[in-house]
């Protein structure tokens, strides 16, 4: 696991602000009638516009520069002409790379009215990441997180994704550790400072279990029912942590 100097914490602030801004960016503007692809053309041009490279495009021959994720789909969403309507949750999932290093966040939008129950899932993911990091700092062992994530979701009522999870983060889209959301307290690696890593929880509404579609990147929940996503990237730091993309 890589511990980063400040010098290179202070090269990923410009690849998480962009992240962060684009994120706000695509809030302001998704709606229904929009394509995913138009989700995704928003996310290129703001990247691109702010001297950024997007990292997905072309990871592992992924076709886009983003992640749309709409409703059953849990991650990995290829963008196309599906267009968003009015009761979707649509996750974007986005990272950007410069100065060497990549930032990467995910936030999921309401198009307009959304069910009570989609509702309540979109609030309770992202509410698994701050109870996720709730107490993170130096020396916190690394499941830690995920058993805080797990609780919160099972206490509402919703399952925790197992199939991924998240990740170091620098020179790398991913570097070790791997983040899971699921976990027993008090287990795993003890995290140090300087290590940069994206906490991302994956929720669904009944059941966990996965299965990816033919394209080879779609994940969508086996039970069909809606599944969110939330991420930011942060730095543990001896007293605490520091969110980059927030
Ligand atoms: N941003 C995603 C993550 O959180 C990675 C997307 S996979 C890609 O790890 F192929 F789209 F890049
Ligand atoms: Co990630």
């Amino acid at each position: 696991m890589i511990r980063k100097s400040e010098e290179e914490i202070a090269l990923m602030r410009e690849p998480c602000r962009i992240v962060k801004d684009c994120l706000a960016f695509v809030g302001e503007r998704i709606c229904a009638g929009m394509t995913t692809k138009e989700v995704d053309d928003l996310v290129y041009r703001f990247i691109k516009g702010n001297g950024a490279e997007p990292s997905c495009l072309g990871y592992c021959g992924y076709p886009a520069s983003a992640c749309v994720s709409v409703n059953e789909v849990v991650v990995h969403g290829i963008p196309d002409d599906r267009v968003l309507m009015e009761g979707d949750i649509v996750s974007v999932d986005l990272c950007a790379y410069k100065n060497g290093f990549h930032g990467d966040g995910a936030r999921t939008f309401r198009i307009g009215n959304v069910s009570p129950e989609k509702d309540k899932l979109v609030r309770v993911t992202e509410q698994c990441f701050f109870e996720g990091i709730k107490g993170l700092k130096a020396g916190t062992p690394l499941f830690d997180i995920g058993y805080q994530v797990q609780k919160y979701a099972e206490l509402n009522g919703f399952s925790v994704i197992r199939a991924y999870t998240g990740h170091g983060i620098g020179r790398e889209m991913h570097e070790d550790p791997s983040v899971p959301n699921f976990g027993r307290k008090g287990t795993g690696v003890r995290l140090q400072a300087g290590m940069v890593i994206c906490v991302e929880p994956m929720i669904a509404a009944g059941s966990w279990r996965v299965k990816v579609l033919d394209d080879g990147w779609t994940a969508v929940t086996a039970d069909g029912r809606p599944a969110a996503h939330y991420e930011n990237t942060l730095v543990i730091r001896e007293d605490g942590v520091e969110i980059l993309t927030l």
